[in-house]
């Protein structure tokens, strides 16, 4: 994590709390690091009350809301009493992308969320893509049957998501293609199918 976002961060779509969650990664590098987490099911929140801690330097908090309303993201007391939005932030959107349909303005709202951002944040954003495996659209097929968004999203479409800032190097990849290690040299991209990318508000 670079230095100039190590005080403030913000992870919308938590997902079920695990260890280690984002605020120990960062505050394990950074003890002062302050995260927001936000998700909208109730299983979550649940967890989250019961698991998210901080450390004593550090500040950790939850919001329960839709990723969708980003004003309501925005205005929270959560957000807004736990970060300092003068300094630059890291906003990471994970795994959530290819849960938001066409028609609620996915690049709309990643906008939002960033215009709020000074210069200096960073974006983190990965959406699951059908590109290199053709099993995947019949899979998205069938969530949608069962009436669950899954909008998979090709390497274009992503990287839309990151238009007006600076990518990082190396840009939007499969992402074990992304600073890959000895834990990733195995995988294919059809295994992986999930493009992401970081990149820097100028
Ligand atoms: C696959 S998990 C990813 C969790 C976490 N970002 C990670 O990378 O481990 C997706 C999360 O997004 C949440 N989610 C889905 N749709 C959402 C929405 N419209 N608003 C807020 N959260 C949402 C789900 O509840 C779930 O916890």
């Amino acid at each position: 994590m670079a230095h100039n976002i190590r005080c403030t961060s913000r992870n919308i779509c938590t997902g079920i709390p695990t260890s280690p969650n984002l605020h120990e990664v960062a505050q394990g590098i950074a003890p002062d690091t302050r995260v927001v987490y936000a998700d909208n099911d109730p299983i979550v929140l649940a967890h989250a009350r019961a698991l998210l801690t901080s450390t004593p330097q550090g500040r950790t908090a939850y919001l329960d809301a839709d990723i969708r309303d980003p004003e309501r993201i925005l205005a929270s007391a959560e957000l807004r009493g736990t970060l300092d939005l003068t300094k630059p932030v890291a906003l990471s959107l994970i795994a959530i992308f290819h849960f938001i349909d066409d028609a609620d303005d996915p690049y709309g709202i990643v906008r939002r969320l960033v215009d709020e951002l000074p210069a200096g944040s960073y974006l983190a954003l990965t959406n699951a893509t059908g590109d290199h495996d053709p099993t995947f659209e019949p899979a998205a097929e069938t969530y949608r049957r069962r009436g669950v968004t899954m909008r998979l999203r090709n390497r274009a479409e992503v990287e839309r998501f990151f238009d007006g800032l600076e990518l990082i190097d190396p840009g939007v990849q499969v992402v074990h293609r992304w600073r890959p290690d000895d834990t990733t040299e195995d995988l294919t991209d059809a295994q992986v199918s999930v493009y992401g990318a970081i990149a820097r508000k100028p």
